[in-house]
């Protein structure tokens, strides 16, 4: 099989993700103090706001907001969940079949969705965007894929990092990313590289105005944000 240039330049990430899994949810669970959940369960709510159809979880992981995106869905539609990680939907797999949700995984890069042009009423990416667009150079590429799957019209939901407002909150969050998600998350872990990178790039990510911009950029229109926790997190929406 071939692989295109961006999906070459995606392998450092894809063997960092790979070799994550195993205390990934614990992890992300530790260090939110399981605001996470709470943060997805909101995205959740966006995408099936309208009565979404078909929807999918771009980079899905261990699968969090797809098993949420079907449980809210209650088996009208469609949930698919797409990543190129294998060990991490081996657990989104395992937890779907856990709690009854029909999802449908695939097993696919970001930059050639294996969808038809339009298959989606939304798309939702939780906390991976950062990963397809920080400093990654085949940002354009991931967001014509998004663009192409979505259906005319359709809504695209992200939840990320993002930067406080207030310059004393963001100088303290900033402190307990480099200290307890880079050095104690690279200690639980045993992948220090990984947590390293997660808290380099939560730290310099985007800021609300910045990312709305790249979404607009990017060809994306009607963009809204919601700050979560004084803007520890965003949530934005946007349609096609
Ligand atoms: C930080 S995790 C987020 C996982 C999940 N969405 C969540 O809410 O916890 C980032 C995920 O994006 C996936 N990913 C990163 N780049 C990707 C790409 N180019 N194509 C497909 N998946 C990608 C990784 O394998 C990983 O599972």
């Amino acid at each position: 099989m071939t692989r295109t240039p961006e999906q070459n330049r995606a392998r450092p990430l894809q063997k960092m993700f790979s070799s994550v899994p195993g205390r990934y949810d614990l992890i992300n669970r530790l260090f939110t103090w399981r605001l996470d959940e709470r943060w997805r369960a909101a995205a959740a709510e966006e995408c099936l706001r309208d009565g979404a159809a078909r929807v999918l979880d771009l980079c899905t992981g261990t699968g969090d907001l797809a098993v949420r995106l079907a449980a809210g869905a209650g088996g009208r539609g469609a949930v698919c969940g797409a990543d190129f990680s294998l060990p991490m939907l081996a657990v989104a797999r395992r937890k779907a079949a856990r709690a009854g949700a029909p999802v449908l995984f695939a097993a696919c890069d970001a930059a050639e969705l294996p969808y038809r042009d339009g298959s989606f009423d939304v798309v939702g990416i939780a906390f991976a965007f950062r990963n397809l667009t920080y400093r990654n150079p085949g940002r354009d590429r991931y967001l014509s894929e998004i663009l192409r799957v979505l259906a005319p019209g359709g809504k695209f939901v992200v939840v990320e990092s993002s930067q406080p407002r207030s310059r004393v909150f963001r100088a303290l969050v900033h402190l307990y990313m480099k200290v307890m998600v880079s050095f104690i998350g690279g200690m639980i872990s045993g992948q220090r590289g990984a947590y390293r990178y997660l808290a380099h790039s939560a730290v310099n990510f985007y800021g609300p105005y910045e990312l709305t911009a790249l979404l607009l950029e990017a060809g994306f229109s009607r963009v809204e944000h919601r700050a979560l926790m004084g803007g520890v997190a965003a949530i934005h929406i946007c349609r096609k």
